[in-house]
């Protein structure tokens, strides 16, 4: 059976980037077909500047919108990163085996590190190793497929070529994985800045839907998203990213071609219309899914313990194994 991890780290409230980037096929597909590991990196979520309360709260509730978009934790294993040691302890190999070219090469940790910069903040050592605890993350599980947005998958490469050159050095001990990506919206735009991602830690929120938005925010947000110059309706990411993105978004909640449907506007403003009560029908369920979640918290923290033994059980005697392949003493 196909082994599957994927991750969401608990650094902001989560967006419709987030949920038909990722969640979506999680809960329709991958959870279904493959042994399935999800996991709230709250490790991740360290790496930049963090208010601690804020994370532990965005944990149980990034868990918690988890489980109220689909996820059953009787056919997959939710938990949280943290409660796992074995993703830190193969962490450590891992950088012994990545170079520091390859991870200053790393896009976003370029693009994080130079923000830090401007702000005034420091950059701190482990958003530059950032990237090879999220292979420990996923090689632990011999992981075949790591279903995420677009975003990700120069990360996912890295975990590859971590893991042939940890085989080839020290013996075969590690399934090379590969990331997977949605047909449509694999990168979900800012809707008030087409060109740009929509990004849960971003400081303007006025183009980003958050899934627990109140839905009329979330009517209001997409009427007022920035569409392109021209009239008539074409799906063409380049020249009109605007149009693309809310075809995009139309699509993946109808789960229909965005080319397709361009065809049958004529008019941004039918088309905005749609995607709005379309991404309203999608977040409905999930928020008043969430409400009873939220008001149970006691349920998700048993979900979560459950949750970290099963991947305990798992990783344990791959990162043992990968221990004692790179030439550690076993402890007795
Ligand atoms: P994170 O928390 O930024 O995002 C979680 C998932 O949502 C996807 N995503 C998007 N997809 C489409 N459009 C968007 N605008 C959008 N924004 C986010 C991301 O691609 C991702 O799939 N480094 C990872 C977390 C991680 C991880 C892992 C993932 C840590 N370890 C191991 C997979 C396997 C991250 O920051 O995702």
């Amino acid at each position: 059976m196909t082994t599957i991890f994927s991750g969401i780290k608990p650094t902001g409230h989560l967006t419709l980037g987030n949920y038909l980037g990722a969640i979506a096929r999680w809960v329709d597909i991958d959870q279904h077909q493959s042994d399935a590991f999800f996991s709230v990196v709250d490790l991740h979520a360290l790496t930049v500047e963090h208010d601690p309360a804020r994370v532990r709260r965005l944990s149980r509730q990034t868990a918690s919108l988890m489980l109220a978009a689909g996820l059953d934790p009787a056919v997959c294993t939710l938990f949280v990163q943290s409660h796992v040691d074995e993703h830190t302890r193969l962490s450590y190999l891992l950088e012994c085996v990545a170079t520091d070219g390859e991870l200053r090469r790393m896009i976003q940790y370029k693009e994080k590190s130079a923000r830090a910069r401007e702000t005034g903040d420091s950059v701190r050592f482990s958003l530059l190793s950032y990237p090879v605890l999220m292979a420990a993350d996923i090689l632990a599980y011999r992981t075949d497929e790591v279903p995420v947005g677009e975003d990700q998958t120069q990360h996912v490469e890295l975990a590859r070529d971590l893991a042939v050159r940890f085989n080839q050095r020290y013996g075969q001990t590690f399934t090379v994985p590969r990331a997977t990506r949605p047909q449509v919206a694999a990168r979900v735009m800012d809707l008030q800045d087409p060109t740009g991602k929509m990004g849960k830690s971003h400081r303007d929120t006025a183009g980003i839907v958050y899934l627990l938005d109140d839905l009329d925010t979330v009517r209001k947000k997409i009427m007022r998203a920035v569409t392109d110059s021209g009239h008539d309706v074409v799906y063409d990411r380049d020249a009109r990213p605007g149009a693309a993105n809310l075809l995009d978004i139309l699509a993946a909640c109808r789960r229909e071609d965005p080319a397709a449907l361009a065809a049958s506007y004529d008019s941004y403003g039918a088309l905005k219309r749609d995607t709005a009560e379309a991404v309203v029908e999608v977040l409905r369920p999930l928020q008043e899914r969430h409400a009873v979640l939220a008001a149970d918290p006691a349920q998700v923290d048993k979900v979560l313990r459950d949750g970290a033994e099963r991947a305990r059980s798992v990783a344990r005697p791959v990162v043992d194994a990968a221990y004692a392949a790179i030439g550690l003493l076993p402890a007795v």
